[in-house]
């Protein structure tokens, strides 16, 4: 049995401990609990988030072993190595990939009725990698997919246009790397079509600065590792807002990565399109109307996923 407020982090590195403090101090869980290769670590991010408890509402945050997975409606994987300069995704996948075999092995034994949410990169590959793995179905393995870059567009387009990301609709697809796709056609600021946004208002929408914005969404986290050697925040909003989704049963619209069953004639790998998610995990794929240009991308993409999966050793 999974309780429904309880949410299981392993990695309690950049990723992790900044989900883990978010997860705390957004009130939606009543309990966590952080896992990492490094005891001492676990414990430490552990007790410093403890002492934030009289800041907000009542969450029970600890730290544990794999047996402490049990009964965890989600459990996140945010463990293993981010990508060195100028490494492939095949040599990633090649240095994660048996992290993230041990684990959801661990984690299946303790807590085979739980969701399993995966962050650690390449994330489309090891989402497929966990899926195989795990036995479970494709609702209750996914990743975070294109949560974080769908989120980073949105935030561009907020900027450019001086408006409120939440007004701002518009959906990063595809694989949560360089092959990315921006769903341009269904891109839409308070129900009107960009173009038409842009017409009624009288600001630009030049091709230059649609590109300039795809150009800076798709290399956001080698800007930012560039600068601060991580990438952090934004990425545990994204896991937030998606775990959220589950415990709230909320059903929300999220690019995560999920196994395609024939979406755009596409079969047998995950990655991101718009789904719903919400207490069963990922609910629905939606087919949005992609222009044939978008789709013939979003084939490039899952092309990409599938030459470095083509490199597991099962
Ligand atoms: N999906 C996304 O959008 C996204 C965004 C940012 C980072 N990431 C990925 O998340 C992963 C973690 O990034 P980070 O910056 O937090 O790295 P980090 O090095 O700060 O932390 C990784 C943690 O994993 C732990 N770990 C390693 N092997 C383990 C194991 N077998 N069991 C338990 N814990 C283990 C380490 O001890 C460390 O604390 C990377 O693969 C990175 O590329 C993904």
């Amino acid at each position: 049995m999974t309780e429904h407020g309880k949410v299981a982090i392993i990695g309690a590195g950049h990723v992790g401990s900044t989900l883990a403090y978010t997860l705390v101090t957004a009130g939606i869980v009543r309990e966590v609990v952080i896992i990492d290769a490094s005891q001492e670590r676990a414990e430490g991010e552990a007790m410093d988030i403890a002492h934030a408890s009289s800041f907000h509402a009542p969450v029970k945050i600890t730290s544990g072993q794999f047996e402490d997975v049990a009964g965890a409606a989600i459990t996140v994987i945010s463990a293993g190595v981010a990508q060195k300069e100028g490494e492939s995704r095949v040599a990633l996948l090649g240095r994660n990939l048996p992290i993230v075999r041990n684990i959801v092995s661990e984690i299946t034994k303790v807590n085979p009725d739980g969701i399993i949410l995966l962050a650690t990169n390449p994330v489309d590959a090891l989402t497929y990698a966990a899926l195989r793995m795990s036995g479970l179905p494709s609702s209750r393995v996914f990743g975070s997919g294109t949560v974080l870059d769908t989120a980073r567009l949105r935030s561009e387009l907020a900027v450019h246009y001086d408006i409120d990301a939440r007004n701002v609709h518009a959906y990063v697809i595809g694989e949560h790397g360089d092959s990315e796709v921006v769903a341009w056609s269904v891109a839409d600021i308070a129900n009107m079509q960009l173009h038409a946004y842009c017409q009624s208002t009288g600001l630009t929408c030049s091709l230059e600065d649609m590109r300039a914005i795809e150009m800076r969404v798709r290399n956001a986290a080698y800007e930012i590792i560039r600068r601060k050697g991580a990438t952090n925040f934004a990425i545990a909003a994204a896991l937030t807002r998606i775990i959220e989704a589950v415990i709230r049963n909320a059903r929300s619209v999220l690019t995560v990565s999920t196994l395609l069953q024939g979406q755009y004639g596409l079969e047998n790998v995950c990655l991101s399109l718009p789904a719903i998610v919400g207490k069963n995990g990922v609910e629905k794929i939606i087919s949005v109307p992609l222009s044939e240009s978008e789709q013939q991308q979003l084939h490039r993409s899952a092309k990409a996923i599938h030459d470095t999966l083509a490199n597991i050793v099962w």
